[in-house]
Order: C-alpha cells, then sequence, then structure tokens
C-alpha cells in the first residue's frame, strides 16, 4: 500500500498533535508530511529499502529505523524483504500513531528518543535513519546509541543531507575508539539532485 493509498484509505488521523520543536508545518501533521513525503523523497526510500535488501539477511534478522516519521521506510523494507524484523521509532507521537494505523506483518513502531533508544545492547544487525539527524538536539548522542544497539558485525545507516551530516572527526571523538566512521557526501538514486550523503558507522 502507498502512502496515497493508506492516506485515502483510512482517513486522516484526527485529535491534538503534539508540537515537538518543528513549529508549524507538515511535520506536524503526519498524513500531510506522509503524503508530500513520499513524493519528494520517495527514491531515497527506495534506495534505503534496496540497500537493506541488497544485504540478504537471514530471516529473523532486526532492523531499525531512527525518526522513523510517519513509517515508510521499515514498510518498504519489510516489502522488499520480508523475512525481517523491522522497528520504527520516532519522538513524535502522532507520527507513530500515524504509522501504527497501517499494521505491516514483521513491523513495530515505538515512541522513543535516538538518544534514549529502548533496545538492549547488541539488538540489531542493521540501523537506518533517513532525513531525521539533523533534527535531533544531540545528535552524537543519538549516534551513539546507534552503535549501542548495533550487534557485533552490523552497521548504521545514517542518510541526511550532506550539509547536516556532522564531520566524521566529531563522531569518531564522541563515540570512541572501536567503530569506523565513514561519510559518504554524494549518493546515487536518492533524488534528482543527490543533496543525499550517508553516515555509515560499523563496530571494529
Ligand atoms: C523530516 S522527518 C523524517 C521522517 C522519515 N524518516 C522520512 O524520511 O520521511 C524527521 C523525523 O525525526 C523525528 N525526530 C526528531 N527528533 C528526534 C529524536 N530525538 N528521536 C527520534 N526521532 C526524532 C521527528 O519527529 C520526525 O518525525
Amino acid at each position: 500500500m502507498t502512502d496515497t493509498e493508506h492516506h485515502h484509505g483510512r482517513g486522516r488521523l484526527h485529535g491534538h498533535l503534539t508540537p515537538h520543536g518543528h513549529g508549524m508545518g507538515p511535520m506536524n501533521d503526519p498524513a500531510r508530511y506522509a503524503r508530500v513525503s513520499g513524493r519528494l523523497s520517495g527514491r531515497l526510500y527506495r534506495r534505503v529499502a534496496r540497500d537493506v535488501a541488497a544485504l540478504r539477511l537471514p530471516d529473523g534478522a532486526r532492523v531499525l529505523d531512527v525518526g522513523t516519521g510517519p513509517g515508510s521506510v521499515p514498510r518498504l523494507i519489510a516489502g522488499a524483504a520480508p523475512g525481517l524484523r523491522v522497528d520504527g521509532i520516532d519522538l513524535a507521537p502522532e507520527m507513530i500513531a500515524w504509522a501504527q494505523q497501517t499494521v505491516t506483518p514483521g513491523v513495530t513502531y515505538t515512541v522513543a528518543d535516538a538518544a534514549a533508544l529502548p533496545f538492549p545492547d547488541a539488538t540489531f544487525d542493521v540501523v537506518v535513519s533517513s532525513l531525521s539527524q539533523h533534527h535531533w538536539a544531540d545528535p552524537v548522542a543519538g549516534l551513539r546509541e546507534i552503535r549501542r544497539v548495533l550487534r557485533p558485525g552490523g552497521q548504521a545507516w545514517v542518510y541526511d543531507m550532506r550539509w547536516a551530516l556532522p564531520e566524521t572527526s566529531t563522531v569518531s571523538a564522541g563515540l570512541g575508539a572501536g567503530t569506523s566512521v565513514v561519510r559518504e557526501r554524494r549518493l546515487a538514486r536518492t533524488s534528482w539532485l543527490n543533496p543525499v550523503g550517508r553516515l555509515v558507522l560499523r563496530p571494529a
């Protein structure tokens, strides 16, 4: 089901929307955000799902999407690699409420802060995040948490506007020894203008 279909298919999410530091705009309206972001960022979402599927992880392997918003990326990952268990977390309860309205086998959505992930150490084979990192109050704290929940041999891909990605030296200093940090400044097949880069974290 596409974002547009589930928008029309299940109606708008009504009720009071909790402000979460973004001011007015589509991010305070999950239905509108899902519609607009599906059009503007669909190529990026599909690329993230393809990247995860290309790893050919075994059934039951676990994937986390940090700052999932309306939950499009976990649904695409589950569609591309149906055996995986995919979690999506977001700080905004209204985004998670919206995401939870569409039940997708293997996908779970939870309200949580990137800087305090509600998962034990070494839980996930892959952690992804798209266009969220630049909103985090403390990006290095979020990246440290992502590193904590990665299994040995796992990896994290933090996709964001390339000018919003922190320097590798800043991330390495914040994470300490034992993590390889690479910043890829240009990624093909993410958008027409290719403004998206990604940080790749790997337990060393
Ligand atoms: C621009 S949206 C991106 C949503 C989705 N990943 C996408 O690509 O469409 C940014 C999201 O990050 C979430 N966010 C902001 N700060 C966060 C934090 N500290 N922890 C988790 N999510 C956060 C916001 O609530 C919002 O849903």
